[in-house]
């Protein structure tokens, strides 16, 4: 027994040295002086021993049980001790190092153009209005006076969900959906994505944005909307800018009007961007025709109002002369970082 004593303890002093980790010392307290570690199975082992034995294996017992107990406090100090310092030169941190650059997003020019242009008009004391892109034939046509059949739908073909739902082919609707929701004074404008059975090329997309433009009160004439239209022109795309009307057919206004502004770029001599017109087509408008506002449960013989609606695509298109409209969809980095 004393043999396996001396044994016990030469082994722990070898383990000792080789451990690595707060861990492995741990397992060897275990091992040895645990409930079932091998110095403790000797110190129950006592009571088959001689009587004489008993007190002199006894006090060795002790005596090197202590010894170790000790060792392994002084040696857990130590490894924590080295294992901490081990730990600080690892985590120091270079503070001479360069940074890693990161890159914020920003909004996309279809949405820098939209917010400016809401801004404007929210300037001006129109609030936002929004209606679903998945839209009622009735909201998207027949309130618009755009009854089923008629020719002013070929110019408009869309996606159809079925007989009666479409995917919007513009933001007017949302014109239809206030004018039934609301009472007079109305002044909204309405941002939105719109659909079309068309074809990709430069100046055409299946989906694109637009932004819509209603007021309804007593009173209201064309002149209003000559102001309202010629103080957005200015504030987009700059002070000297103007606008020009040309008649033209919308179904839901009456009269009705293209309205082009004056080129940025040659401030109407005509250039290469206007293609030599001095003016460039930027949105369609007119006054609600009259139907339409009665058909939406407004009294056209005391209220009028007027209306416009612009492609957000071809606004950003000529505010920053981008030359083909694929390139707002092709989320290619390269361009939009410029905006
Ligand atoms: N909805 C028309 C389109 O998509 C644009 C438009 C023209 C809207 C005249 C209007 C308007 O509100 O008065 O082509």
């Amino acid at each position: 027994m004393r043999e396996e004593l001396y044994k016990i303890k030469e082994n722990v002093i070898k383990m000792l040295s080789e451990a690595k980790s707060l861990q492995e010392l741990e397992d060897i307290r275990l091992k040895i002086l645990g409930k079932k570690g091998e110095l403790t199975r000797i110190l129950r082992g006592m009571g088959a021993l001689s009587a004489e034995e008993r007190p002199i294996i006894g006090q060795l017992a002790n005596q090197i049980r202590s010894e170790i107990e000790g060792n392994l406090f002084a040696i857990e100090r130590k490894l924590s001790a080295w294992l901490l310092e081990m730990k600080m030169k690892e985590e120091v941190i270079d503070v001479t190092l360069p940074g890693k650059r990161r890159y914020p997003g920003h909004k996309h020019p279809i949405s820098l153009v939209a917010d400016r242009v809401c801004e404007v008009f929210i300037g001006m004391g129109y609030s936002i209005a929004e209606g679903p892109d998945i839209e009622f034939d009735k909201y998207n046509f027949e309130l618009l006076n755009i009854p089923k059949g008629h020719p002013a739908r070929d110019a408009q073909d869309t996606f159809y969900i079925n007989e009666d739902v479409v995917l919007r082919t513009h933001t007017s609707p949302v014109q239809a959906r206030v004018m039934l929701s609301q009472k007079p004074p109305i002044r909204v404008i309405c941002p939105g994505r719109v659909y079309r059975a068309d074809a990709v090329d430069a100046t055409h997309s299946p989906v694109f944005h637009q932004i819509e433009g209603l007021v309804v009160d007593k009173g209201v004439t064309m002149g209003d909307l000559i102001g309202a239209l010629q103080t957005f022109a200015s504030l987009t795309f700059g002070p000297k800018t103007r606008i020009r009307l040309r008649p033209h057919h919308f179904q839901f206004t009456e009269p009705s009007a293209e309205v082009d502004v004056s080129c940025w770029e040659c401030d109407g001599e005509g250039c290469r961007l206007c293609k030599h017109e001095g003016f460039v087509e930027i949105l369609g408008a007119g006054m609600v025709n009259p139907k339409v506002l009665e058909m939406c449960g407004i009294d056209s013989n005391v209220y009028s109002g007027f209306a416009f609606g612009m492609g957000i695509e071809r606004v950003a298109i000529c505010k920053y002369g981008i030359d083909d409209m694929r390139l707002l969809f092709e989320n290619d980095i390269r361009f939009l970082e410029q905006f």
